[in-house]
């Protein structure tokens, strides 16, 4: 595959688009909204967006639960503006990616409603069905992600469905062949109309143990399962989305998968000719310090198959936000490593202002998964974008769906770009800087030696080089320079201050990062 392709360089920047911006006034972002803030996008440097689910749904998770997958949420707008946003992005050079939930869909999706009507209905066999056991329990021991177990009784038919996620999702029977067509219609009608790539949700799920064995171990976790999610069939699903994704010239296809920072697991859902980009999740939830993160960046580069690209992200609309982890100083050390490491960078909307999580009061959460198992409800992360600091923060002049939170107000678009020292304003730097270097955009990695609780690595391609060199300690850090970059004359630090040097070392402050070159 060849390193020129535009994936490989772009900068991905995920919306969730009820929050990003509401043109109608009714407290949910919507399409016509995004298409107001192409401006932004372009200027912060981003390459492609990626839309969390715009599909009409019943909103019960938010369009992960779909009920037709060829259409517009009427929230979200029309098909007519998707068009508009489709042609506005391209106008603009920016490419946009959507988001496929294949694995499952609303329980008032119009199959699984024929589905559920009775055990002889024709599409019964498009979800998973199967006989209590004998003492009226679920068929086995298979949990979902949400908690509890994946099976729900149907009082109507007598049967469980499975549904790896909230009882509302149920599962697709991805053996049936008709399924697989029916989707990979729908995909079909998503490229011709000119999307340019598709992330697809829970592709790790996608095949289920043939004999619906329990898993061995009862406590097992969604990184270790062996027959609810990771069967070898999931490859041949893979093989069947690739193809469909490259019957159109120039697009990708990116896979979400659960396995922590698995590498091994990561790795092993490249696909074949690693035409499929597994997300790379392992800087989500490794301890932010240089030993652990050397390690697996080491670990992660050894494990890639031959031709795979690899990617990082710091964020999602499933995880707490990047500053709640690390704080501000720790979000301003990952923005370099986001931007600098070899791999397309995923950016959530809203960690460029450093946006932390919002508390919800409790009679205005939203998400499904607080009420199944308190805290782990994805609320906090979800808020709207704060576009400037009066009410409404520029989202909406209706009441938005989620408060935007007093703090995150403060952290406006508008309020950052008047401040040179501001978080976005190191985004917009470093993504700057990537663009010029063709070491950062497509070069080689290699770490190299450095104090304990330092991070310093090199990328190269032929002329062009940069090295970037990360201060995890709460402590200032004296480095040594490699011999080769002594003379080197650009230095840009992630604390926006000039700096420069004092032979042939670094004093770098607490929680500082710099990129030579
Ligand atoms: C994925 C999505 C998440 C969604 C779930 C079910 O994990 O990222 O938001 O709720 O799948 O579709």
């Amino acid at each position: 595959m060849s390193t020129d392709v535009w994936w490989k360089k772009a900068v991905v920047y995920q919306i969730y688009p009820r929050s990003f911006q509401d043109s109608t006034n009714d407290g949910v972002g919507d399409l016509a909204g995004i298409v107001q803030r192409l401006d932004y996008l372009k200027w912060l440097g981003i390459d492609a967006i990626w839309l969390s689910p715009i599909y009409p749904s019943p909103m019960q998770d938010f369009g992960y639960d779909i009920t037709d997958y060829t259409g517009v949420d009427p929230r979200f707008g029309s098909l007519q503006d998707f068009d508009q946003l489709i042609a506005r992005s391209h106008a603009l050079g920016i490419r946009v990616i959507l988001d496929v939930v294949p694995n499952h869909t609303s329980s008032e999706h119009p199959w699984f409603l024929s589905s559920r009507q009775s055990q002889t209905n024709p599409k019964r066999n498009w979800y998973v069905w199967r006989d209590p056991k004998a003492d009226g329990g679920p068929p086995n021991n298979w949990r979902s992600v949400t908690g509890g177990s994946a099976w729900s009784l149907d009082e109507l038919s007598g049967q469980y469905y499975l549904h790896s996620f909230l009882p509302c999702g149920p599962d697709l029977n991805w053996r049936s062949a008709d399924v697989r067509a029916a989707v990979a219609s729908a995909l079909h009608f998503w490229l011709g109309r000119g999307v340019d790539g598709l992330r697809i949700d829970m592709v790790d799920f996608l095949a289920k143990d043939a004999r619906f064995r329990d898993e061995a171990d009862a406590s097992y976790t969604f990184a270790t399962a062996q027959r609810h999610l990771n069967q070898p069939e999931v490859a041949q699903t893979i093989e069947e989305i690739c193809q469909v994704v490259e019957a159109y010239p120039d697009r990708v296809a990116i896979g979400e998968i659960n396995p922590g920072s698995n590498v091994a697991r990561t790795v092993s859902y490249y696909g074949k000719e690693s035409r499929l980009q597994p997300f790379n999740f392992g800087l989500l939830g490794l301890p932010f310090e240089a030993a652990a993160l050397k390690a697996y960046i080491q670990a992660y580069e050894a494990a890639l198959p031959a031709e795979a690209w690899p990617n990082y992200t710091l964020g999602n609309h499933d995880t707490p936000r990047l500053a709640s982890r690390l704080g501000q100083p720790g979000s301003r050390l990952a923005a370099l490593l986001l931007l600098t490491l070899r791999g397309t960078p995923y950016l959530y909307y809203g960690d460029e202002l450093g946006l932390e999580n919002v508390v919800i009061p409790s009679d205005q959460i939203q998400d499904a998964w607080e009420a199944r198992q308190p805290g782990k409800g994805r609320d906090p992360c979800r808020t709207p974008m704060p576009w400037h600091s009066e009410s409404g923060a520029g989202f909406t002049q209706g009441e938005a769906w989620l408060p935007v939170g007093a703090q995150n107000r403060q952290r406006s678009v508008e309020c950052q770009q008047q401040d040179e020292a501001s978080m976005l304003m190191l985004y917009h730097r470093l993504i700057a800087l990537r663009k010029r270097s063709p070491a950062l955009l497509s070069g080689s990695l290699q770490l190299l030696n450095a104090p304990s609780e330092v991070l310093m690595y090199e990328r190269a391609l032929g002329d062009s080089q940069a090295i970037t060199i990360a201060n995890f300690s709460k402590a200032s850090q004296k480095v040594v320079l490699p011999d080769k970059a002594r003379g080197w004359q650009s230095i840009f630090s992630t604390q926006a201050r000039e700096l420069s040097k004092s032979g042939d070392s670094f004093e770098l402050l607490p929680h500082e990062g710099i990129l030579l070159s």
